[in-house]
């Protein structure tokens, strides 16, 4: 809204449906939940593409004009990682809805390519918004966790071998929700309390899901088990205060809320990107640990990839780049349309509002 498209501009945009039109192309592929491209950039959005996508549960998507270059950027981890992992826990959550034991070598293997990734990378930012629908969200959900999770531990200064138990069990947060009546989680509505009573049940059965898997460690477990416990005791399943929660706990707390803060539901908007940051840095020390939440605020980008903005000199542009150094745009209005320019955070030039 409020943005002229009539205007080429280069560069992908992460736009809500309403405003992308027949002449938009995909500019990120969208994956299933296991992992498979539904749709694959540089797809043009017909308008039967975009009714499928609208019934799959998408309100925005990343999209380019016809003609338009989509220039690279950094993400924290490349598509064929997302796409693995997906597939990784996708497999997790179905064994252990059979009852079956876990394929942790495949999960293992997941969690050594992102930390490859992150941990090799030392300005790298988690900076795309999410492409969840309905099918995929509790698998790319714990996906994204677990990136964002990585990336605090590391800005945290852990080890490689703790963010790797750390990664492992943001991996399989939520695993507990396979024994969840699968009717009460789809409801694209606010839940009753009864409800919000028996989802909350998913940490108590993911931790003994987790527990009783061979070889992972009983910290894993108790990520799934403490991912909901908050600093002053409001959280459950336990209702423990800070002292008790270990550090695992706290960073998948806020890596979660993070991310499900970040995701629209049918009942709730999703908030953008700086403003979860900034709930997030509210709700700390009350909710969470003040440390873990700076630690995450350095980790992701408060105007993500595709990020249409408005400047301090009235002009308006689109984030094509960021990471922990500058913020790379390029001006779709004024006098330097489509010029690029690197942000640095001692730029005279600032970001004054995100419109898109
Ligand atoms: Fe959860």
């Amino acid at each position: 809204m409020g943005y002229n498209y009539g205007k080429l501009v280069k560069g992908m945009r992460y736009l809500p449906l309403s405003e992308i039109t027949e002449e938009m192309y995909l500019a990120r592929p969208i994956f299933s939940g296991d992992g498979k491209v539904l749709l694959s950039n540089g797809v043009k959005l017909t308008k039967s593409y975009l009714e499928r996508l609208k019934g799959l549960g998408y309100e925005h998507l990343y999209v380019y004009m016809e003609g338009e270059k989509v220039t690279t950027f950094s993400a924290p981890v490349s598509d064929q990682t997302i796409r693995d992992a997906l597939q990784g826990v996708k497999d997790s959550f179905l064994k252990a809805a059979q009852q079956r034991q876990l394929n942790l070598k495949q999960v293992n293997e997941v969690v050594n390519y992102i930390l490859d990734e992150i941990l090799t990378n030392p300005t790298v930012l988690y900076n795309l918004m999410d492409l969840k629908n309905h099918d995929n969200y509790y698998y790319l959900h714990s996906v994204n966790v677990s990136i964002i999770s990585a990336l605090i531990g590391k800005k945290l200064g852990l080890a490689r071998d703790k963010i790797k138990e750390l990664t492992t069990g943001a991996l399989l947060h939520d695993i507990g929700m396979v024994c969840i009546d699968p009717l009460i989680i789809s409801q694209p509505r606010r839940l009753s309390d009864e409800e919000m009573a028996a989802v909350r049940e998913h940490t108590n059965f993911g931790f003994q899901l987790l527990r009783s898997a061979r070889n992972l460690s009983v910290l894993v477990a108790h990520i799934a088990y403490q991912h909901h416990e908050r600093m002053d005791g409001s959280g459950y399943p336990k209702g423990i205060t800070g002292k008790d929660i270990h550090l695992y706990g706290k960073i998948v707390a806020v890596a979660d809320s993070y991310e499900t803060m970040t995701t629209g539901r049918v009942y709730r908007k999703a908030l953008w990107s700086h403003e979860a940051i900034r709930q997030l840095k509210e709700s700390a020390p009350e909710k969470y640990d003040p440390d873990v939440v700076e630690a995450m605020a350095s980790s992701v980008a408060s105007y993500p990839v595709g990020s249409v903005v408005s400047l301090n000199t009235h002009e308006e542009a689109v984030v094509v780049d960021v990471n922990a150094k500058k913020i790379t745009i390029q001006f779709s209005s004024g006098p330097r349309v489509n010029a690029l320019l690197d942000l640095e955070p001692d730029s005279e030039i600032k970001i004054e509002e995100r419109l898109s």
